[in-house]
């Protein structure tokens, strides 16, 4: 019998038997057990403190999965055929001393990490309050629907329908939910062979910059806007200008002249949320129509705009097939989905579906299936109603809270929108007050790195609401204002001489 005693510190999220399995299953790779039974499960049971039951039919199934051996009478062993089956050497992967060694840094034709990007501190959740952008309170996530389809989707007899290797395709399901249920919302009309899916709106943006780049091609970005966005292009080969965005949205006229592509957000310009006007999409259209380019239109978070009636998405004016469309469920369910979709000209996206299948092939289907049976069932719909409804309450906290604590501060805010674009007073430096705010365990982002040009504004801050809980705002709020008035009294204290 093996003496090994073994101990488990059970998580939340998972059964004690997966648990156990999960040990049981490394110890046997790492081969601890040897030749010996393994402890009974009587024994078992007293050392992990769990039922006798729950060790038995860990035991069982791995002797089901050809892990274990029962042998009558003398208990349960490693089936040998395991170890024989996994022996090489291991081998060291990276050698502390190899002058042999490859040097990458002289193979690489580009190093991405050294691109200027946002500070997202992963660690958002350990914050008492996370104004984060961009995230959601997994509280709010829909699993019991979610899970209710993946069931469904998973069941013997649609397997066929997702497992197989699609090469190029998708879901044909998920095109029919988008073509027929998510669209027409946003005042599009699209036939299937002009919908891709994709892993959300950021690789809709990589395969566009990939295919129509070159390094005559100049892109107009807004300003401010995503750095990644800038990223992309440059990567694929092309030039950008970062172009000014006003009170009706991004600047037309000369500040687009020679651009052979301009990305917009119509719906909610990233980051200051303003709305582009119906004028200003006119005059984007028609000077797009006279000059030739063409539009890329980044619809992020129209779905769950809580506007009564929102304006439809710029390429519902579109005429001429110029403008191309990129949306995901990344806001309307959730980013970790990496699920989004584009829609342009047949012939575009016929030849992004060849680009797609020499990277990736396509989306996973087993979550493209999932996606296509919850917007199916209406759930999509009903979530993003009532998450309408929650980011309606949270966005009035916000605002009625912002305008009584943070007075010395500009508040952009449009209704709808995900976040709150502040104008700190000048002397205040966004990146300090971002450091200090942190110190109070509030979480709240610099707008410095959303800005393309070196000598931009550097007193702006965002300040998200869809992943902090309702009742942390009112407090948040108030502690940020009295930071913000320490700051403003420190800077503006003159200094005792002598
Ligand atoms: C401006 C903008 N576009 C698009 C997205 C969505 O990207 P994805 O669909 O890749 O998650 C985001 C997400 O934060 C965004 O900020």
């Amino acid at each position: 019998m093996n003496n090994l005693i073994l101990s488990i510190e059970f998580k939340a999220g998972k059964s004690r038997q997966q648990q156990i399995r999960e040990k049981l299953v490394e110890l046997i790779s790492q081969d601890q057990f040897g030749d010996k039974a393994l402890p009974s499960s009587r024994k078992m049971a007293q050392q992990l403190g769990v039922s006798r039951n729950t060790v038995v039919l860990v035991y069982e199934s791995l002797v089901d999965e050809g892990y274990l051996i029962a042998q009558e009478r003398s208990g349960f062993f490693v089936n040998p055929e395991i170890l024989a089956d996994q022996k090489p050497k291991l081998v060291q992967l990276r050698p502390s001393s190899n002058d042999n060694a490859p040097k990458w840094s002289e193979r690489l034709s580009i190093a991405p990490s050294t691109y200027s990007t946002l500070d997202k501190d992963k660690a958002w959740m350990s914050y008492k309050y996370p104004f984060i952008y961009g995230q959601i309170d997994s509280n709010d996530f829909p699993i019991y629907q979610w899970r209710e389809c993946a069931r469904s989707a998973q069941s013997r007899n649609s397997l066929h329908e997702w497992v197989e290797d699609f090469v190029d395709d998708d879901d044909p399901e998920l095109i029919t939910q988008i073509r027929q249920q998510v669209l027409p919302k946003r005042g599009i009309s699209a036939q299937a062979d002009e919908i891709l899916i994709t892993m959300g709106t950021q690789n809709s943006l990589f395969m566009l910059a990939s295919l129509l780049s070159s390094s005559k091609t100049l892109v107009g970005i807004e300003n401010p806007c995503c750095p990644d966005f800038h990223h992309i292009f440059n990567y694929a080969g092309a030039q950008t200008r970062a172009v000014p965005v006003d009170d009706q949205g991004i600047q037309v006229g000369q500040a687009l002249s020679g651009c052979d592509y301009v990305c917009v957000t119509p719906s909610h310009h990233y980051p200051t949320t303003i709305t582009m006007s119906m004028e200003r999409r006119k005059a984007l259209l028609t000077q797009a129509s006279k000059e030739d380019f063409i539009i890329i239109e980044d619809d992020y978070d129209s779905e769950v705009n809580y506007i009564e009636s929102p304006l439809p998405a710029l390429k519902s004016l579109d005429t001429e097939g110029r403008v191309i469309y990129a949306a995901s469920l990344s806001k309307s369910l959730s980013p970790g989905l990496r699920t989004g979709y584009l829609v342009g000209d047949r012939e575009l996206i016929k030849e992004l579906r060849a680009l797609r299948r020499l990277n990736y092939r396509h989306p996973p289907t087993n979550n493209q299936r999932v996606a296509a049976q919850f917007i199916a069932q209406g759930y999509h719909d009903s979530h993003i109603r009532r998450m309408r409804r929650i980011f309606k309450d949270k966005w009035q906290l916000m605002e009625q809270n912002l305008k009584l604590h943070l007075k010395s501060c500009q508040i952009h805010a449009t209704p709808g929108s995900y976040c709150f674009w502040i104008e700190l007073p000048k002397h205040i430096e966004s990146e300090a007050l971002v450091i200090k705010a942190a110190e109070l365990s509030i979480l709240v982002e610099s707008g410095d790195k959303l800005f393309a040009n070196q000598n931009a504004p550097k007193n702006f801050i965002r300040l998200g609401f869809t992943a902090i809980q309702q009742e942390k705002i009112e407090p948040g709020i108030a502690k940020l204002g009295q930071l913000i008035e320490s700051f403003a009294n420190t800077l503006s204290t003159p200094k005792k001489v002598g």
